[in-house]
């Protein structure tokens, strides 16, 4: 029997897909708002892509990275390093974000490794929230206490900051939450302190949270001054979600490792990548020894094949510009359900949006986690045919609700169209329930 992660839960059993639709096995349609997890990029059933991409399956079944590569797989290296910042020279491609984020742990310590011959540089600094994978070191730097708490036996304890939260404490600016790393830094030792993890834009534990102007620069000055790595997580919100390649290039802001994942070969299989900066490359380089890391599937010719095709189609169909324009109509569209009195705050960039679910607009107090107000609104969505994505219990006190939509860069008006009325009827009909619940909870 198949281990699903949630035993009691029927899951629709689906058979076919096709744009944003999917269809299942009783006849049943849904309208994919999210791509499962900002995954299907490009939709579903991607006929002129498997075929392409099968093509290369042809030839080669499997070359581990330590004895070949390929025409295929170098030239998609080149193509990746070639859209990322100017001081990105390398890639190395993984299968998930969670890998993808263990490798960038592992190249800093190594990188650091080298530059001061003692394994003394060992702390991670992160946010909370954040999310940045369920592996080992990926989940001990997750910003979500709840998450890490079952397996602290398993964890290392790592340290964490405030994230910046421009809806709740606008007050908090973006220089207070630097100025936060800056004293954690101080805190654990400069000379103990081996990277700061942040996403550019936080995804899935914040409800899609844009930080202010001018905070990732005050982070790149702080992690300069004290000689810590600076990781950007673009897993979620980088590869075109926000409209451009790399979620922080609006920023002009250089991490000196990246991770990217998700839809990078637009769900057909996993892929994701790790983008060094020259400095670390050369620094390896420099003390003649080899990355000491890698899994069976790193560089794996298949997921090259399908990432260039995948890439082909975004530049051939001007995508990122359809993002941009689609996200900016979607935000509009999103904005008309802050008539509801407990929906507020419509955020996000390109296609990458997300709402809160407040009960009390005027002080922004959050509805008890108990009454579990955003996965009744993702089940009820479900059953009327919309496939939403939520973040849940992001404030201090466990509670917070936010309902995020991330269409494929592809859609269209009429399906954009389709997901704001579903999520409209949705609200519509716990409008009464939630507003009772609004005054019990007051
Ligand atoms: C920002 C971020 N980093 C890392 C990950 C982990 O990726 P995966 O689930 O592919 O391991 C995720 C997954 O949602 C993510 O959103």
């Amino acid at each position: 029997m198949l281990f699903h992660r949630r035993f009691e839960h029927r899951y629709p059993r689906i058979v076919r897909g096709s744009g944003a639709w999917l269809y299942d096995d009783e006849g049943n349609t849904f309208l994919d708002a999210v791509g499962g997890a900002g995954v299907a990029i490009l939709g579903h059933g991607l006929e002129e892509l498997a075929r392409q991409a099968a093509e290369s399956m042809r030839h080669v079944s499997y070359l581990h990275g330590t004895q070949f590569t390929t025409p295929e797989l170098e030239a998609y290296g080149e193509r990746l390093v070639a859209l990322a910042p100017d001081n990105i020279s390398h890639v190395l491609l993984m299968g998930s974000g969670s890998d993808a984020v263990e490798t960038a742990l592992k190249l800093a310590y190594q990188f650091h490794l080298g530059k001061s011959g003692t394994g003394r540089k060992r702390e991670v600094i992160a946010t909370e929230p954040g999310y940045h994978g369920a592996t080992g070191l990926a989940l001990a730097v997750t910003g979500k206490a709840r998450d890490r708490l079952l397996f602290s036996g398993l964890l290392r304890e790592q340290h964490f900051i405030p994230a910046p939260d421009v809806y709740r404490r606008p007050e908090q600016s973006g220089e207070a939450c630097a100025d936060a790393l800056e004293r954690k830094i101080l805190e654990v030792g400069p000379e103990n302190c081996l990277a700061f993890i942040v996403e550019p834009v936080i995804g899935a534990s914040m409800g899609v949270s844009v930080p202010p102007t001018g905070y990732l620069q005050r982070v790149r000055d702080i992690c300069d001054r004290y000689d810590v790595t600076l990781i950007f997580d673009e897993v979620m919100c980088g590869f075109g979600r926000c409209g451009t390649w790399f979620a922080s290039e609006a920023s002009g802001v250089q991490a000196d490792i990246i991770v990217q994942g998700k839809g990078m070969a637009a769900g057909l299989l996993p892929l994701s990548a790790v983008y060094a900066s020259r400095a670390i490359v050369e620094q390896l380089h420099r003390d003649g020894v080899n990355f000491a890391h890698g899994f069976t599937f790193t560089n794996h010719p298949f997921s090259a094949a399908v990432g260039a095709r995948v890439l082909d189609v975004i530049e051939r169909d001007d995508l990122l510009e359809n993002v941009q324009r689609q996200g900016h109509e979607l935000r509009g569209r999103l904005r008309e359900l802050t008539a509801f009195p407990w929906v507020d705050d419509v955020r996000g960039l390109g296609l990458f949006c997300g709402f809160e679910l407040v009960a009390d607009k005027h002080t922004r107090r959050a509805f008890p986690r108990t009454a579990r107000l955003a996965e009744q609104v993702l089940q009820r969505a479900m059953r009327r045919g919309g496939n939403f994505y939520f973040s849940i219990g992001y404030l201090p006190d466990g509670s917070g609700d936010s309902i995020l939509v991330m269409p494929p860069y592809n859609v269209t008006t009429p399906e954009l169209n389709a997901m704001v009325t579903v999520l409209r009827d949705t609200l519509a009909e716990l409008d009464p329930d939630v507003r009772a619940l609004a005054r019990q909870s007051a």
